[in-house]
């Protein structure tokens, strides 16, 4: 099943609710923290849909490049017109037609990489690996399988929400994944620990306040429950950030 993204459901994306503006809300603070001024450096953006990514990186000096299967990259200026010299192509994550160490950074985000089927899922990793540099950075932002409170976006239908949370693997999962195709893991962390219902129940306590005043004041909670909370598996989502390294197969016989 390909959940097919239509230009009603990236419009969707962009204009959600607030318990899902507030998963995206976190999920761009947290990246931001890792990621520092790009310099030009080389990213790409896999499964970009709207660019909302490919905006923020650009405004932080990287040269940015967004991929996505469905057509409508073809309309992603409409969403990222501020956006300029924006590369993108429609392309799939598993064919990615892009010469050996292009990129510094890969990003894969906000559960595009439970869209791919399992058995997919390695060879996703095995192409970020060929197109990054040595010591490039890949970051996949997912579902939680662990947390019984992961809901997905709520602009999912039924059948498309358990279709990603089917294809949903741990954090650990993917750590052993990415270190069998030549990645080690530099940190995980998991988040987005406010379930929808009380995102809800914060904002009607929290009354009329602005967007952005709102997400700020989530997302301070948010961060309180992460620093406190021992169970990753009250986190939605987690982040993971690994970087390219050089893969030494058989390496402890060569001198024998
Ligand atoms: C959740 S949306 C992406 C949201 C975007 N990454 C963000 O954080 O703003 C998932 C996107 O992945 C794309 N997608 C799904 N399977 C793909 C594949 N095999 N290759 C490339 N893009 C894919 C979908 O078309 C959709 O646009």
């Amino acid at each position: 099943m390909l959940i097919e993204y239509d230009y009603n459901l990236a419009k969707r994306f962009d204009s959600c609710d607030l318990a899902d503006r507030y998963k995206k809300f976190v999920e761009t603070k947290i990246l931001f923290s890792f990621l520092g001024n790009g310099k030009s450096r080389r990213s790409l953006d896999v499964g970009t849909l709207t660019g909302r990514y490919l905006r923020l990186l650009q405004n932080r000096g990287y040269w940015v490049c967004g991929i996505d299967v469905s057509p409508v990259i073809r309309d992603i200026r409409i969403y990222s017109s501020s956006c300029q010299c924006l590369h993108l192509c429609q392309m799939s994550a598993f064919q990615m037609g892009f010469r050996d160490s292009t990129f510094d950074l890969v990003i894969c985000m906000m559960g595009t990489f439970a869209h791919f089927a399992p058995a997919l899922q390695e060879i996703f990793l095995q192409q970020a690996s060929r197109i990054l540099n040595m010591n490039g950075i890949l970051v996949i932002s997912t579902w939680n399988p662990l947390c019984s409170e992961c809901s997905t976006l709520q602009i999912y239908a039924d059948a498309q929400r358990q279709w990603i949370l089917d294809n949903s693997i741990s954090d650990e999962e993917l750590a052993a994944l990415l270190s069998k195709v030549g990645f080690s893991e530099l940190s995980t962390v998991h988040f987005n620990f406010l379930s929808n219902k009380t995102v809800t129940q914060e904002a009607s306590r929290l009354g009329n306040l602005s967007d952005s005043t709102l997400l700020e004041a989530l997302g301070a909670l948010e961060l309180k429950l992460r620093m406190n909370s021992a169970s990753k598996k009250q986190g939605q989502m987690f982040m993971t950030i690994a970087r390219k390294i050089e893969l030494r197969i058989g390496v402890a016989n060569v001198d024998k």
